[in-house]
């Protein structure tokens, strides 16, 4: 059987975790692709970096944009992160090379997903993207495949690891927001620019993906409206706590029907959630989804949103989608009547 031969760019805590779990993992992910995936490339910014593993038995590329041209490559998978850049150069060369494309980037996503995803259907490749929203769980797949035969009413949770991190271990342990942030960055939790983290705009990028899938609408990342956690104090925590609440950092999506024409509401901010509240007992890196639909209730997804294994196991599980013959992208195209109303719009809230 020919392996599926793969090129990954970048080699951080999510590159090297995909490394990690493709060499110890080798034989059931083969079993599972119905045949073996071979890293046939793989590319960073400096190739003398310890990256915890002996990359050594790898074809090294020092030019990542090189990557999509390799004619020994069948997908590329790119977690380097950044909206644009050389990670957009690299998905928009891949995909126009016919080549399958893997990313765990969100923001590239909440930006360029609609160009992306048309670009992938126009050229019979997949574009997939498990990675970018909570971590390990998988709730594109749940809800793209799993909801699929229900109307969704309204979609919203934890999607942010770092945020969910400081909170519930300021109020665990009283420290201080930016002592547990350092901590949150050590663990390879936080974006490169941890001030998307602690804005919500990550979460935000998620949300809009998010929404997409579950709404069937046009992704709109600019229509989210956003606040983080960077002005929530040790006292705020203390005294949610005296009456029965913990902070978490929520993005939700939902339809208004309060006009004319149902629109799609979307907003990241902080909340009070009652201890009984099943995302109250969320804690650390850990990410919550929770789904409501007009026939199958409430879903409730949860498992780790950031870091090395979580974050690799929803990349290979692309990888291994499109080794099964996958093609195509998660969103519905031609994107569904839906729009999602401007922040502006949503000041009555
Ligand atoms: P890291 O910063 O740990 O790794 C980024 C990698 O990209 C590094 O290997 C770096 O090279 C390489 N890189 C950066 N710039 C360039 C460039 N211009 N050309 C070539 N290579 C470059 O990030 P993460 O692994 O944490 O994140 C990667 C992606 O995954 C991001 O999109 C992030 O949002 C997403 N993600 C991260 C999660 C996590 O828990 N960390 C979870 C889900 C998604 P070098 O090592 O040589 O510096
Ligand atoms: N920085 C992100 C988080 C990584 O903390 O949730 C996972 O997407």
């Amino acid at each position: 059987v020919e392996p599926l031969n793969i090129a990954l760019a970048g080699l951080g805590t999510v590159g090297a975790g995909v490394v990690r779990l493709i060499e110890t993992n080798a034989e059931l992910i083969a079993r599972r692709a119905r045949r073996p995936i071979r890293i046939a490339a793989v590319s960073a910014r400096d190739r003398s970096k310890d990256r915890g593993g002996d990359l050594s038995g790898y074809d090294w590329v020092d030019d990542t944009a090189a990557l999509a041209a390799r004619p020994d490559v069948d997908v590329v998978v790119e977690m380097v992160g950044g909206s644009d850049g050389p990670a957009l150069a690299l998905a928009r060369n891949a995909i126009a090379q016919g080549k399958g494309f893997v990313t765990a980037n969100k923001a590239m996503i909440a930006h360029h997903g609609l160009e992306l995803a048309s670009a992938a259907e126009s050229a019979g490749v997949a574009l997939k993207f498990e990675a970018a929203v909570a971590g390990g769980i998988p709730v594109i797949k749940g809800l793209a495949e799993g909801a699929a035969a229900n109307a969704i009413e309204r979609v919203y949770g934890i999607l942010n690891g770092t945020c969910n991190y400081i909170l519930s271990t300021m109020e665990d342990t009283g420290r201080d927001f930016g002592d547990v942030l350092a901590e949150a960055q050590r663990m390879g939790y936080a974006e490169a620019d941890p001030t998307f983290d602690i804005e919500g705009v990550d979460a935000a990028h998620k949300l809009s993906i998010l929404a997409a899938i579950a709404f069937g609408s046009r992704l709109r990342f600019d229509a989210v409206e956003t606040s983080g956690i960077s002005r929530v104090k040790a006292a705020d925590i203390e005294q949610a706590r005296s009456l029965g609440y913990v902070i978490r950092l929520i993005g939700m999506g939902e339809i208004d029907r309060t006009g004319g024409a149902p629109c799609l509401f979307q907003r990241v901010r902080p909340h009070l959630v009652p201890f009984d509240h099943p995302l109250a007992s969320v804690d650390g890196a850990t990410n919550a989804v929770v789904a409501e639909g007009n026939f199958m209730g409430r879903l409730l997804f949860q498992g780790a949103g950031a870091g090395d294994g979580p974050t690799a196991s929803a990349v290979v599980a692309d990888i291994i989608d499109i080794a099964r013959g996958e093609k195509g992208a998660a969103f519905s195209m031609p994107a569904g009547e839906l729009e999602a109303m401007e922040p502006a719009e949503t000041g009555h809230r």
